[in-house]
């Protein structure tokens, strides 16, 4: 273990100081009831909990939270509770990836303003992981991931039901006449049964994942319930942890390595974790400077089978996954394949952290002889005259027989316009043409919403059509499937060659070959493009002003573009 070197403290220079701002600072923390002793050179741990009410995934974190700091209290630290931006994916409109970076911003900037020697991050709701590692890495001071757990797998008629994944399929039933809105309302009430994120294999579950991949977290913190009380057990460990790594250089810069990022994507592969990883990956390892890019992920994806049999690629819930074992138990599965040398937040290697693991279901947990699905089934990048810097496609969640498909585009300017006509029996949409839906990307929606998994027009649903090729800028929920190709780079917005594609031109994917290509002579599309300018004017006031001048394309992972790249924590400035 590494323990923290207390002349390196931060925050001695706030209280430490024997002058008039030593006295500042130190009466006012007695404002909470601290004594002598607080002063006495204990680190001090802030722990950022991203608590609300409008996050119910993260309605539990108030308890988490005071686990975390009686851990710091047990190892002789003083724990500073802060508030963080919440992000709450089921409510915030236009999409709480709008405000990813906002997010990240403020807890860096919390971090990196206040008196604190560690951090411990409560996270869970999709975004609030990654912003919450992203904040982190740019600060740069010894980090604890801490995520709330999935919550416990939802009922529906004596079966177990996942988070989104079952919510699309009940909600295309209903539109084709399968079910009924009283199936849907009694779906609706067994679905949610405690706190915690969504627990199929969605972002929140796969970001918890792949931060414990990285080493941001203890171990197992990916998996446990979030209900369970070896959570809580957990979440006073890390407290306790974050004294010993306070003013330490156990700090993200140093645990976040290019092979780190390896390990995260062979974990991803493994998990059939959610396209949304990529992004968020893509925006952490630019955070760390690292060079991670998305012929990364392809390449890397290659090499790991499915192994964890999770909605929405396979059939069981997060509560499974932990029941086999959890993370440490497919860390072992993986051993071999993953860089084990690596240090991680216990100061231990991965190795070492899960030397000691076992499967205790594989059928959940598979080993790499007998996967779920073979390697390269997962999430693979794919290029071409459409996407020209790469867009991505989760394989392992689409029909097969439309992994090679070419067919004719039926083009809509926006998701608004297609949802117009979406239930429109007379939609002139046949089973084997290809969705093209554009202005949802990064900057043209803006945030880049969740809304790739275009719904099947009503006409085809009525005719048993329950897949077929849909093509965006958007993103979609991790929890959801298809033959859903997203993340197009460049986004139409900016003049990509989405922005030109007409309905009944043709469209050829080739998903095993990394093929997406717009059928239309170049002299053509040249015709098309000329005179094309961008309508995005850059004056829109406020956040999203800022964000659609500065946020970068989805293959860079839609950072603001002076965020990306990382300081050591700026000197303390004293305010008096
Ligand atoms: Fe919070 Fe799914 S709604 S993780």
């Amino acid at each position: 273990m590494t323990n923290g070197a207390t002349s390196q403290l931060r925050s001695r220079s706030w209280f430490g100081d024997q002058g008039k701002n030593g006295f500042i600072a130190r009466h006012h923390l007695r404002t909470l009831g601290f004594g002598d002793g607080a002063f006495d050179g204990r680190p001090i741990v802030g722990v950022s909990n991203t608590y609300s009410e409008l996050t119910p995934c993260n309605s539990h974190l108030r308890q988490i939270a005071e686990a975390v700091k009686r851990g710091v209290l047990q190892a002789g630290g003083i724990p500073l509770e802060f508030p963080s931006m919440s992000l709450g994916e089921p409510f915030m409109r236009p999409t709480s990836m709008l405000y990813r970076n906002l997010a990240a911003m403020e807890i860096e900037e919390q971090i990196r303003a206040n008196p604190l020697d560690s951090v411990v991050l409560l996270t869970g709701c999709d975004k609030t992981t990654p912003a919450a590692i992203m904040g982190a890495t740019s600060a740069n001071i010894p980090t604890i991931i801490m995520t709330g757990g999935p919550m416990l797998n939802g009922k529906f008629r004596g079966s177990n039901v996942g988070s989104g994944t079952d919510v699309w399929k009940m909600a295309e039933d209903v539109r084709a006449g399968r079910a009924t809105k009283s199936d849907e309302l009694e779906l609706e009430r067994g679905l949610n049964r405690s706190a915690g994120h969504c627990m199929t294999m969605g972002t929140a579950s796969t970001m918890a994942c792949l931060a414990e991949a990285l080493g941001l977290t203890l171990p197992e913190t990916a998996t446990l319930p979030a209900v369970d009380s070896r959570r809580l057990a957990l979440a006073e460990a890390a407290g306790r942890r974050a004294v010993e790594i306070a003013g330490s250089d156990l700090t993200p810069l140093r645990i976040l390595t290019r092979s780190a990022f390896e390990n995260a994507a062979l974990v991803n592969a493994a998990i059939g974790g959610s396209t949304n990883a990529i992004l968020h990956l893509l925006a952490i390892a630019g955070r760390a400077s690292v060079d991670f890019t998305l012929e990364d992920f392809d390449r890397i994806g290659l090499e790991v089978p499915l192994l964890v049999d999770l909605k929405p690629s396979g059939r069981f819930l997060m509560e499974e996954f932990s029941d086999a074992g959890g993370m440490p138990a497919l860390m072992s599965n993986l051993k071999g394949v993953i860089e084990g040398d690596l240090i991680t937040v216990t100061g231990e290697t991965i190795s070492a952290n899960y030397s000691n693991a076992r499967v205790w279901n594989n059928e959940v947990i598979r080993s790499i002889d007998h996967p779920v699905m073979p390697a390269g089934s997962g999430t693979v990048v794919v290029r071409g005259t459409l996407a020209p810097d790469g867009a991505v496609m989760k394989i392992s969640a689409a029909a097969p027989e439309l992994l090679s498909h070419e067919g004719r585009a039926v083009v809509f300017d926006s998701i608004d316009e297609y949802m117009s006509v979406v239930d429109d029996l007379d939609l002139d949409v046949a089973p084997d043409d290809i969705l093209v839906v554009r202005n949802v990307g990064p900057i043209g929606y803006p945030g880049m919403p969740e809304v790739g998994n275009l719904p099947i027009p009503a006409r085809l649903l009525r005719q048993g059509v329950t897949d077929m090729v849909r093509i965006s800028d958007a993103r979609m929920s991790g929890t959801a499937f298809g033959a859903c190709i997203l993340h197009v780079s460049p986004e139409a917005a900016v003049g990509g060659p989405l922005a030109f594609v007409r309905t009944g031109d043709r469209i050829q994917l080739d998903a095993h070959q990394r093929v997406l290509n717009l059928l239309v002579e170049d002299s053509e599309l040249a015709e098309r493009m000329e005179g094309w300018t961008q309508e995005i004017t850059g004056t829109e006031r406020g956040w999203t002003g800022l964000y659609r001048r500065h946020v970068t394309q989805a293959h860079l992972g839609a950072d603001l573009d002076f965020l990306v790249g990382s300081t050591e924590s700026s000197k303390t400035r004293k305010a008096f």
